[in-house]
């Protein structure tokens, strides 16, 4: 079974036995051997990175090099070097010549991860090394030919993007010839209690605790929440309840004490006005949360986003909504 030598290879089980995860896995297996450049898209921490890393895991390139490539990460002016690489003097700084991203992943895959922030004039290059398979150094006289296999991603609607002009359409078009959609947690729900079970034994396992259950409850209660944060949400969730435990069973109210994840129906459920309602209960934790997440990521926000299973946008939002919080 392909799919379980690539976990293996991955170091992760992938949990999906939904219908509609199954049949994602399923359209990995038959387009992952294929040499076809793929766009991979889905709401943020949906596993888009997973699915690009399993692709690449169950082609022929598995024993060849996988590199990510974070357009986001990269300031527009950097990008171009970072991808194609320089020689030595293309610019200021440029000490030496430096490979590049592609050149690294010459054999292997290149995931392109937020490719919809990647600069208009880089898309222009990487459109050309698309095409016609050469990249040409920052700086470098001659074009230099790559066998890669890309796959990108994006949480945005690039179709929109490419009309609003943000994004090259031609490029949009070269990368979206297979486009696949990661969906949300809340259209996959089927799956929670075997991710939540996943998770936890992870977790437990890594927290050096044995014998950690969830009861039944408590699953239910995580199968009816929203998730606007996917799967990186449950996984962050389910972590806080391992490692605030005391192990063996757990039920509901250590998920009451570890949860930050809003009720899919907290509104309809909020007590009569006087008493502090659900809202404003978990709006406290998730303050609480958001604070100490931002402490122990040094104030970094990307960071915090990315720990909290939340958009930097997002977090920014909750940030202005709760107030100026300083962190050390
Ligand atoms: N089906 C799955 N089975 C097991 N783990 C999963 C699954 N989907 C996602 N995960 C885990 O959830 C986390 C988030 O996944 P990933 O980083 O691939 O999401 P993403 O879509 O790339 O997020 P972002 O948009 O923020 O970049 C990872 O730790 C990943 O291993
Ligand atoms: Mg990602």
């Amino acid at each position: 079974n392909r799919r379980l030598t690539a976990e293996k290879a991955l170091g992760h089980s992938i949990v999906g036995d939904g219908p509609a995860m199954r049949q994602l896995l399923e359209t990995i297996s038959r387009l992952a051997p294929k040499d076809i450049t793929v766009l991979i898209r889905g709401e943020t921490g949906t596993g888009k990175e997973l699915i690009a890393s399993l692709m690449h895991a169950q082609s022929h390139r598995a024993a060849r090099a996988l590199v990510r490539f974070n357009c986001a990460a990269i300031p527009g002016d950097l990008a171009e070097a970072e991808l194609f690489g320089h020689v030595r003097g293309a610019f200021t700084g440029a000490s030496q010549a430096r490979r590049g991203f592609f050149a690294q992943a010459d054999g292997g895959t290149l995931v392109l991860d937020e490719i919809g922030e990647l600069p208009l004039p880089v898309q222009a290059k990487l459109l050309r090394a698309l095409q016609e398979g050469e990249i040409q150094p920052v700086g470098a006289g001659k074009v230099e030919r790559v066998d890669v296999r890309v796959v990108a991603c994006t949480n945005r609607d690039l179709a929109e993007e490419a009309r609003a002009g943000r994004f090259r359409e031609d490029l949009y078009y070269r990368l979206a010839v297979v486009d696949l959609v990661v969906p949300p947690l809340r259209e996959h729900r089927e799956d929670i209690p075997a991710l939540a079970a996943e998770f936890a034994r992870r977790y437990a396992e890594r927290f050096g605790m044995q014998d950690v259950r969830f009861q039944p409850e408590l699953f239910d209660s995580l199968q009816r929440l929203e998730w606007p944060g996917n799967v990186r949400q449950l996984e962050n969730a389910v972590a806080r309840i391992v490692a605030l435990s005391t192990g063996g069973e757990i039920g509901l109210e250590a998920f009451a004490a570890a949860s930050a994840a809003p009720a899919a129906d907290a509104d309809a459920e909020a007590p009569p006005e006087g008493t502090l309602s659900l809202r404003e209960q978990l709006d406290a934790v998730e303050r609480s949360l958001i604070r100490r997440t931002m402490a122990a990521a040094g104030g970094n926000q990307s960071e915090a986003a990315r720990r909290l299973g939340l958009s930097r946008g997002s977090l920014i939002e909750r940030l202005k909504k709760y107030g100026p919080m300083v962190a050390r």
